[in-house]
């Protein structure tokens, strides 16, 4: 057996609209995600027996058995014991922790990506993506990646045109972090009564959301019009809470930028350019305005892919 080198890619949402609730506890949702090239390195290395080892030096990443990629590991084992062998994974970290980037969801993803590569199981995504599924919503899209539409919990995925023209320039507060179910367990809270009910409604607010226009943008590959149809209903719950997010979020507004928005849950917030260097441009004028050394920024580029496999070393 093989050690394996993966890149994995975080994402952003160029929309996330909440639907419903569902029977499971989760929401119906409408998701637009997009990979980033902003992205984790991870090195799969065989073990002895079934150990499961994880090694990352970044202090939030917990080393035990509640990080996902151990998780994924785990569920490959359990799932294929017979051709199984214990791993080692290093992980090097460079998604923020708590961000709406899927930092714990492509790591996973890269796992089970890697697992099946070094125990030749010959999976196809098909297969990997009910695996997927299990971990959590955006691990079946890390794996593929891309530019997709995300339906259900975020794991009924159809591939889009792709959009890897275009640059985000990504803004988060280093001590920031929001909890997912935080999240969305406010939103629920407080828009309950706007849900749609019945499946037929669920269907009508699919086909007249604010994914209508954005899939059009999005066919016609119209960067304008992009920009202008980024949507986060998650923005309601998480901008009152987090002033910020929310003064960080207008002063991008103001700039010179396609649009701008809130990722995931939070707290990052993303400005769509046409250029790196017009990225790289409002990366630099937003340190000027808000010359918080908390605040950390990124000029990343929208990729057509998820987990790539960067190296094989024997
Ligand atoms: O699936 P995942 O573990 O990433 O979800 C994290 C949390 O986000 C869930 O526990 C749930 O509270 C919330 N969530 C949701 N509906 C979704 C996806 C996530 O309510 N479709």
């Amino acid at each position: 057996m093989r050690t394996y080198q993966l890149i994995a890619p975080a994402k952003v949402n160029l929309l996330l609209e909440v639907i419903g609730s569902r029977p499971d506890g989760y929401h119906e949702l409408v998701m637009v995600l997009q990979s980033i090239d902003l992205a984790d390195e991870l090195l799969l290395r065989p073990l002895a027996g079934h150990q499961v080892r994880l090694v990352c030096d970044h202090p939030q990443v917990p080393q035990d058995q509640s990080n996902l990629a151990v998780k994924a590991a785990k569920l490959m084992q359990s799932t294929f014991p017979d051709q199984a062998s214990g791993v080692e994974i290093q992980l090097r970290k460079q998604i923020p922790i708590g961000a709406g980037l899927a930092g714990g969801s492509t790591d996973a993803a890269a796992v089970l990506v890697g697992l099946d590569l070094m125990w030749n199981l010959g999976l196809t995504q098909d297969e990997l993506h009910p695996l997927a599924a299990k971990l959590g919503s955006d691990v079946p899209f890390c794996i593929s990646g891309g530019t997709a539409l995300a339906l259900g919990r975020g794991e009924e995925l159809s591939p889009l045109p792709d959009l890897d023209r275009l640059y985000a320039v990504l803004a988060k507060y280093r001590s920031l972090a929001v909890s997912t179910p935080w999240a969305y367990q406010t939103y629920r809270q407080q828009f309950q009564a706007t849900y749609a009910q019945t499946a037929a409604e669920q269907d009508e607010r699919r086909r007249n959301g604010p994914s209508v226009p954005l899939l059009s943008a999005i066919a016609h590959r119209d960067p304008v019009q992009i920009g202008q149809a980024l949507h986060n209903d998650l923005e309601k719950v998480v901008l009152p809470e987090q002033s910020a997010v929310a003064h960080l979020r207008e002063t991008l507004a103001q700039m010179p930028v396609l649009g701008t928005m809130m990722s995931g849950s939070g707290p990052t917030v993303f400005a769509l350019t046409e250029t790196r260097e017009a990225a790289q441009q409002v990366a630099t004028a937003l340190q000027l305005e808000i010359p918080d050394p908390d605040l950390e920024v990124w000029v990343t580029k929208f990729i057509p892919s998820g987990i790539q496999i960067a190296d094989l070393a024997l």
